[in-house]
């Protein structure tokens, strides 16, 4: 039973790394709330947490650092157990705040409802609390702000657009490639070795660009894909394939 004073969960979406990219609503209710919640990062701060407090400061508030497995969750799907206890324990930590009538604001990058650690933790608290009340504040997608930077549409006229996760293996990857008219690649920073021959087998090197770290004040843009190839990306790196027209260079 959810307790009567229970507190709401907000899955705030940050945008993608410019603070000036968060939207009033992220940075009203990150004001407002008094406890944030984020996966704990390897150093320094999490990123969203980073962000977040370039427009709002955290001081005086609870921050939560959540360990989270690295092995998803798939909704649906038997979870792995080590997975599903990292994340129950999560869960609990903010269900302990919740339930002390507190509100938790949870950042995450870009937006909550694309690829997302917001919606595990959801699924894992709607478990142990299946009516807790809970509002998503949607932000601006990576995707958006890297379309932004090399100004390109994502997707025009009678566009097919895909948004897919690189790690899909070279069949699906494929399939998708030929029958999109336009192709965000999400996840790249290790997969770039092998997506190479893949574009190269259907003539879409030239058609492909990768933006790091975009927005960021770190940004790099690389329309040599090839080039990119022989460093370390960032995590934050995605792809964007346009086939109807090359993706003009940024002034
Ligand atoms: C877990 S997903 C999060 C996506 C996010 N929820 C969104 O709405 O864009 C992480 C992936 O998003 C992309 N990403 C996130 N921030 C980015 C940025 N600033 N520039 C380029 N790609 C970014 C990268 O492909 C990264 O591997």
């Amino acid at each position: 039973m959810t307790p009567p004073q229970t507190g709401r969960l907000y899955l705030v979406g940050i945008g993608p790394g410019d603070p000036e990219l968060m939207t009033c609503k992220a940075v009203r209710i990150l004001t407002q709330t008094s406890v944030w919640a984020a996966p704990k990062a390897r150093e320094n701060s999490s990123s969203a947490l980073q962000i977040a407090a370039a427009m709002v400061s955290p001081e005086g508030k609870t921050v939560l650092e959540l360990c989270f497995s690295m092995k998803k969750i798939r909704l649906g799907c038997e979870p792995d157990q080590e997975a599903a206890q990292s994340w129950r324990q999560a869960a609990e930590t903010v269900l302990a705040q919740l339930d002390q009538g507190r509100d938790v604001a949870f950042p995450t990058l870009g937006d909550p409802g694309l690829y997302s650690t917001g919606f595990y933790l959801l699924h894992t608290l709607r478990e142990l609390r299946p009516d807790l009340p809970v509002t998503v504040v949607p932000g601006i997608t990576a995707m958006s702000a890297c379309s932004a930077q090399v100004v390109s549409p994502l997707g025009l006229g009678d566009d097919v657009l895909t948004v897919v996760p690189a790690a899909f293996d070279d069949a699906r990857l494929r399939d998708i490639l030929m029958q999109s008219d336009a192709v965000v690649l999400m996840k790249i920073f290790r997969q770039l070795p092998r997506l190479l021959p893949l574009l190269d087998e259907l003539s879409l090197i030239d058609k492909a660009v990768i933006v790091e770290r975009g927005s960021m004040d770190e940004q790099r843009i690389h329309y040599d894909i090839r080039a990119a190839a022989g460093r370390e990306l960032h995590y934050f790196s995605t792809m964007l394939v346009r086939k109807k027209q090359l993706i003009s260079r940024a002034s």
